[in-house]
């Protein structure tokens, strides 16, 4: 499938905020893409295809992921919301044609994201933070950060994250902690070799 002809199913399979989230995602990521030397053509296709899989809630989504085999972790059975990565990581490849392992890892990461994340997937976690439709406290400065320090900018947005969980008093992904960590980590050990 061309993204041309993906773009034109997408947009009859979602919603039309989620349609025009994932076109800003795609145009973020491609952003992204640039500024740091990652493929284009696999963040406009990550972008595009991140939510993909968001059209399956509740008792549906639990249900989607026990059929494709997917041992779901307590979190996410009581969560569900986390699982449309995986079931976009499962639509990406049987829906929409996508092959590619990178391109698949960014869609199913990308919304806990997780310790090590490639070039790739560090790329799409971002940008579906940042994205115009985007707005919240902190949303400037985040997206100036995009573009000057990745790894910065990870921290910024997991730990955005983890605020807003402890608000709204849900359960917290622990690969949303361990995204923080690893990112911070990486940038202290840097700061030590300077
Ligand atoms: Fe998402
Ligand atoms: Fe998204």
């Amino acid at each position: 499938m061309t993204i041309n002809t993906i773009i034109d199913t997408l947009k009859r399979e979602i919603d039309s905020y989620r349609f025009n989230h994932s076109l800003n995602v795609m145009e973020t990521a491609e952003a992204l893409a640039r500024q740091y030397g990652a493929d284009i053509h696999k963040a406009r296709l990550a972008g595009i295809l991140h939510d993909c899989g968001k059209n399956y809630k509740g008792e549906e989504a639990r249900r989607f992921v026990k059929r494709i085999g997917y041992q779901a972790e307590e979190v996410e059975i009581r969560q569900p919301k986390l699982l449309h990565g995986i079931i976009g990581e499962y639509l990406a490849k049987e829906m929409y044609g996508v092959t590619d392992e990178e391109v698949l890892g960014a869609i199913r990461w990308h919304t806990t994201g997780k310790a090590g994340m490639n070039l790739l997937e560090k790329i799409i976690y971002i940008a579906d933070y940042i994205e115009p439709l985007r707005s919240f406290d902190g949303i400037e400065t985040m997206r100036r950060i995009a573009f000057e320090d990745l790894e910065r900018c990870i921290v910024y947005c997991s730990e955005s994250t983890i605020k807003f969980i402890l608000k709204k008093g849900v359960l917290l992904h622990k690969n949303t902690v361990d995204t923080r960590n690893y990112s911070l980590m990486l940038i202290k050990d840097r700061n030590e070799n300077i």
